[in-house]
């Protein structure tokens, strides 16, 4: 069986000792992980296993690799975006012995270079955060499907694309849908990406909040947090839509609701949350203010159509870190694209804070286990997308509920019955 020899790949191993401070810093906010680590590091059910991850290199991501070490598994991970990768995390995870291939700004032939040498030691089960370890597996190195077991999703992008591989039946092993856990979608995807979406647009502007347009492209769970908490900053805020449920919703929790082609006219700040492409486009670059900020919080990188921001630019400088200004050829005004258009919470700042990825980790560790428990018993979950286990919601929930000191109440065994009672009325 291949073991990961601890070959890495990052920008400078000197950077390990500052990376090993921002670890501890992040496990003193994990308490759930903190808790996990624990209780697997003796008993390493995860022994055996060699598990490839693509997932944002940051401080709370080297928390969830070494639990999963603890646990007993030979990991190696790559970043699953050119521009989130903390370099001096990535050195203290090379230094303390794990696999890693990850540097701040690799070029898309380096990301996929680094996804490669993940596969060097045959995994058996993979981790990932926008499906591009699995694409790469389907597509260029299907001889190592036989063995993989089955596989975690963190992301909504990544779930989206994968549920409709399972349909096409072109999806050949199972995977969990992490991101789909009510304690990682109802708390990283609204309060985290709400937070670290406006951390990075203030570290990368600085701009007061209050009294600005804040148009909030799409009002799934990110486009909720992130339109929530800059109405919470005192901005107006302006909620663009496709469906309308959602649309709905927005406008009976206090947002505006418009086209993007009225929104172009009055937005002060535009930020992408839709995982769909050329949200933001030609026509929408030439009908804004003199002065407006664009950037985008969705996985990928085509939710502002930059090619063709370029096209219709006259001179285009660095303002300042993560920050392009692009003057336009016809009328002169500037438009300022905030860390190329890819996600601006990670690239500008750090990712959701500690406290919620703490949940999402937690989903993350479990379900590799329930894979690697399943697979000790001979058996395998069936090909497609699946669903984490009602119970494991609630018992991180109520884990988390622990650390934080908090009692709730329990249901009375009449209480119980009272619920279950179909022949109960007025
Ligand atoms: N996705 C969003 N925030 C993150 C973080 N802090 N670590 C890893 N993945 C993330």
């Amino acid at each position: 069986m291949a073991k990961a020899k601890n070959n890495y790949k990052v920008k400078d191993i000197r950077l390990a000792a500052e990376g090993r401070r921002k670890i501890e810093w992040a496990e003193s906010r994990m308490p759930v992980m903190m808790a996990l680590r624990e209780k697997y590091k003796k008993t390493k059910p995860l022994k055996g296993f060699r598990i490839a991850g693509c997932l944002h290199v940051t401080k709370e991501t080297a928390v969830l690799v070494e639990t999963l070490a603890a646990a007993g598994a030979d990991v190696s991970w790559s970043g699953c975006n050119p521009l989130s990768t903390n370099d001096e995390v990535a050195a203290a995870l090379a230094a303390k012995g794990t696999s890693i291939y990850a540097w701040h700004g690799m070029n898309v032939k380096e990301f996929y270079w680094a996804i490669e040498r993940t596969l060097d030691f045959k995994p058996n089960l993979t981790l990932d955060d926008g499906a591009d370890l699995i694409f790469t597996i389907h597509n260029k190195h299907r001889k190592l499907i036989p063995e993989i077991l089955g596989g975690t999703e963190e992301t909504t992008t990544g779930v989206h694309r994968l549920r409709s591989m399972a349909d096409a039946g072109e999806l050949k092993y199972p995977i969990i849908a992490v991101n789909d856990a009510e304690t990682k979608w109802d708390f990283d995807n609204v309060y985290g990406t709400g937070q670290s979406t406006l951390d990075g647009i203030m570290r990368a502007t600085s701009i007061l909040f209050a009294g600005k347009n804040v148009v909030v492209a799409g009002y799934g769970h990110c486009g909720k947090g992130v339109a929530d908490r800059a109405k919470g900053l005192g901005a107006n805020t302006i909620v663009t839509e496709v469906k309308p449920t959602a649309a709905l919703k927005a406008t009976l929790e206090g947002h505006e609701v418009m086209t993007m082609d009225q929104a172009a006219k009055v937005g002060d700040v535009f930020i992408t949350a839709t995982g769909v492409k050329d949200v933001i486009r030609d026509k929408h670059f030439r009908m804004m203010k003199d002065g407006a900020v664009v950037c985008n919080t969705g996985h990928y990188d085509c939710e502002i159509n930059i090619p063709e921001l370029e096209k219709i630019k006259k001179s285009k400088r660095t303002i300042r870190a993560n920050n392009e200004e692009y003057i336009i050829k016809k009328n002169g005004r500037r438009i300022y694209l905030l860390a190329q258009g890819r996600l601006v919470n990670l690239a500008a700042a750090e990712g959701h804070p500690s406290e919620v990825m703490d949940m999402s980790f937690a989903n993350q560790f479990l379900s590799q286990l329930r894979l690697a428990e399943l697979a000790k018993k001979g058996k395998r979950l069936d090909t497609g997308v699946h669903d984490i286990p009602v119970k494991q919601d609630q018992d991180i929930a109520a884990l988390k509920l622990r650390t934080m000191r908090y009692k709730i109440d329990k249901l009375t065994k009449e209480q119980k019955e009272y619920m279950d009672d179909y022949s109960a009325g007025t």
